[in-house]
């Protein structure tokens, strides 16, 4: 019943330390990231080239792109908003440019300052450029299952946003749920809409476990055939633009579950404890997740 194998994305880096108050160094930033591709991660979402000004604790990006250790077989990406943005990420030469715009209008107002129809054109032009350079393309829809602003999203809304970006040549989209307000019951039902429009393999769930129930939601997303997670080490993260957003489900909590399951991820539970140790004191804080804080204490 369960897949045999599932793909983790690490968006630690990027998404995990973007809301983080403390600024890690670049020195530290690079030295985490080599960790995290010693220890059979194939995805790592290195930083993002947004606005130093809206995301400060990025804004060190090109100088982290250019200082990691690149391990071949990883591919390392980066979040652009924009023409500027991903100049600067091909400069920096990422492997992979991840597009990203919301479901619902007021966050991406909040987040990005355009609006929904406003943005389209944008992430149209960044997808052409980046596949004309022969480097793929992922795209994220934030406020899947509610906005901060809004509350509900409509479903239809989430369509058009998908089907618009996988027009546009993006090789997946990345489902967030930036609030972590899902529940199991709503996952299903969204997922039972866009698996009718999308394939399996080219759709990712990008869950924040800010109420709890990343795990339950990522339970019943394996049940309707999705394999491929984006998850942060530790549990840190959350987006500046989103209030209250906590971080997404931990790397660490999802591997213990899924090996406990016998589900591969190629992924060495071991290296990523110590990768979790080093981030935590650099962060000067305990790190959310719940497994690790259990492995930390024996
Ligand atoms: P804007 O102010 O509308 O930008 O911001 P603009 O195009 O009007 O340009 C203003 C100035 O910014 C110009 O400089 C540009 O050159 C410069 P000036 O001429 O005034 O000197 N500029 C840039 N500089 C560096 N890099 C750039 C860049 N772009 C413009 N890329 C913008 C628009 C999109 C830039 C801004 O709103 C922004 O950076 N937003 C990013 C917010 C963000 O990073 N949020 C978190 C990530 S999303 C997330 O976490 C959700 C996700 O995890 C999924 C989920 O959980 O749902 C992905
Ligand atoms: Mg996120």
């Amino acid at each position: 019943k369960w897949p045999e194998k599932i793909t983790i994305k690490e968006v630690g880096p990027r998404d995990g330390l973007q809301n983080e108050k403390t600024f890690i160094s670049t020195e530290d930033k690079i030295a985490w990231i080599n960790q995290l591709s010693e220890s059979g991660l194939k995805h790592i979402e290195i930083t993002s080239f947004v606005h130093p000004k809206w995301i400060p604790a990025l804004s060190d990006a090109a100088a982290v792109a250019a200082g990691i250790t690149k391990v071949p077989g990883v591919t390392y990406t980066a979040l652009v908003p924009n023409r500027h943005g991903l100049e600067r990420a091909f400069q920096a030469d990422i492997d992979e440019a991840a597009v990203f715009m919301s479901a619902s209008e007021t966050h991406n107002r909040k987040n990005i300052n355009k609006t929904i129809d406003e943005t389209f054109p944008v992430l149209r032009d960044l997808i052409r450029e980046t596949l004309s350079v022969g480097k793929a393309s992922r795209g994220y829809v934030s406020t899947v299952f509610g906005c901060p602003y809004e509350g509900n999203v409509d479903i239809d809304s989430v369509i058009r946003v998908s089907e618009t970006l996988f027009d546009m040549g993006i090789a997946e989209l990345s489902l967030g749920d930036t609030i972590g307000v899902a529940n199991p019951k709503q996952v299903q039902e969204v997922l039972d809409v866009l698996l009718k429009r999308f394939p399996a393999d080219k759709i990712a769930m990008h869950f924040h476990d800010t109420r709890g129930t990343a795990l339950a939601n990522i339970l019943v997303s394996l049940d309707m055939g999705i394999t491929i997670f984006d998850s942060s080490l530790g549990g840190l993260g959350g987006c500046p633009y989103a209030p209250g957003a906590a971080g997404n489900v931990a790397t660490n909590d999802l591997l213990y579950m899924l090996h406990g399951m016998g589900i591969h991820t190629g992924v060495d539970q071991e290296k990523l404890l110590h990768a979790s140790c080093f981030i935590q004191e650099k962060i000067g804080k305990t790190l959310p997740s719940k497994s690790f804080q259990a492995a930390s204490a024996q």
